[in-house]
């Protein structure tokens, strides 16, 4: 099965000029969310999760996650930016349902890593967003960077709007694509185990995190992998990619080493 990324390929599909990221699907393929999760529950926020969305036809559609890292500053992945019309792009902080307002600020501009080759190394990006966020860090805030190596077997956690079953059902896109973020706990693995276990190109810039039918899944490219530490939640990962069908049986979900590039991101905040 081909790896895959994790963007809300439908969306773009929409813009037309996205043939090159289209043509990646088999036939009869929609994209798709975090699999094997749980709602985040009411009343509780994860205040450093973004969604990022595109301006269409049909108005504002997420496509992607981002972690807040700055007032005016989102991390993402780069192919959530690539050939995208940055003046279209907004994201929402503050929000627990795609259904709530949440605080909306417009992206001005964004940074794709020097290095970026797709599905191989360096899938981030930096979004300089207006107005900056308020942060109460209740339901808006920053999340830290990681900036040691992680190893295998550490208790991770995903958080995104992306869709909840393996495929997507025909017609049913309101059990498809749940509106509250889903919340997703498993483990890393050592880049030997994840190539191992068929992500051949897995390199020392990315990690890979897997759990027994669950994973990571298209709208949910961007968004943030963290770990608790003895000085609170720091982001270990970018959604990057994983294989079509999402959550299947083990298969691992990669993501972009955020360690490995601390202070790349870190320099990016001024810009
Ligand atoms: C980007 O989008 C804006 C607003 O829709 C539009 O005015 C502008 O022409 C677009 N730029 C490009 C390069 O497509
Ligand atoms: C939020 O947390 C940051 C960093 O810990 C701190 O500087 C800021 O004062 C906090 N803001 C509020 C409103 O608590």
């Amino acid at each position: 099965m081909a790896p895959i990324e994790l963007l809300l390929i439908g969306v773009l599909a929409i813009e037309g000029a996205f043939g090159r990221l289209n043509s990646r699907q088999p036939s009869g393929y929609t994209p798709h969310r975090i699999v094997g999760g749980a709602d985040v529950p009411p009343g509780e926020h994860v205040p450093y999760q973004v969604s990022l969305q595109y301006q269409t036809r049909n108005g504002q559609m997420h496509f992607c996650g981002g972690s807040i890292i700055a007032p005016n500053r989102i991390l993402t992945a780069a192919h959530c930016c690539q050939g995208l019309n940055a003046s279209r792009m907004s994201v929402v902080a503050g929000i627990r349902s795609l259904q709530e307002i949440g605080s909306r600020s417009k992206v001005l501009s964004f940074t794709i890593h020097p290095d970026y080759k797709e599905l191989v190394t360096s899938d981030l990006s930096v979004l300089y967003i207006d107005p900056p966020l308020e942060f109460d860090n209740t339901t808006i805030g920053a999340i830290d960077l990681q900036s040691n190596y992680v190893g295998g077997g550490v208790p991770v956690t995903l958080t995104g709007w992306g869709l909840r079953l393996w495929v997507p059902f025909p017609y049913l896109d309101d059990v498809n694509y749940p509106n509250v973020l889903q919340r997703m706990s498993y483990h890393t693995i050592t880049n030997q185990e994840c190539r191992n276990a068929g992500m051949d190109s897995v390199t020392d810039t990315e990690v890979c995190a897997r759990g027994p039918f669950r994973g990571a899944c298209s709208g949910d490219s961007g968004g943030p992998l963290v770990m608790r530490t003895d000085e609170g939640l720091k982001q270990v990962g970018i959604v990057s990619y994983g294989l079509v069908v999402c959550g299947l049986f083990i298969s691992p979900d990669v993501y972009t080493r955020v360690s490995t590039f601390t202070e790349w991101i870190v320099g990016h905040l001024e810009f």
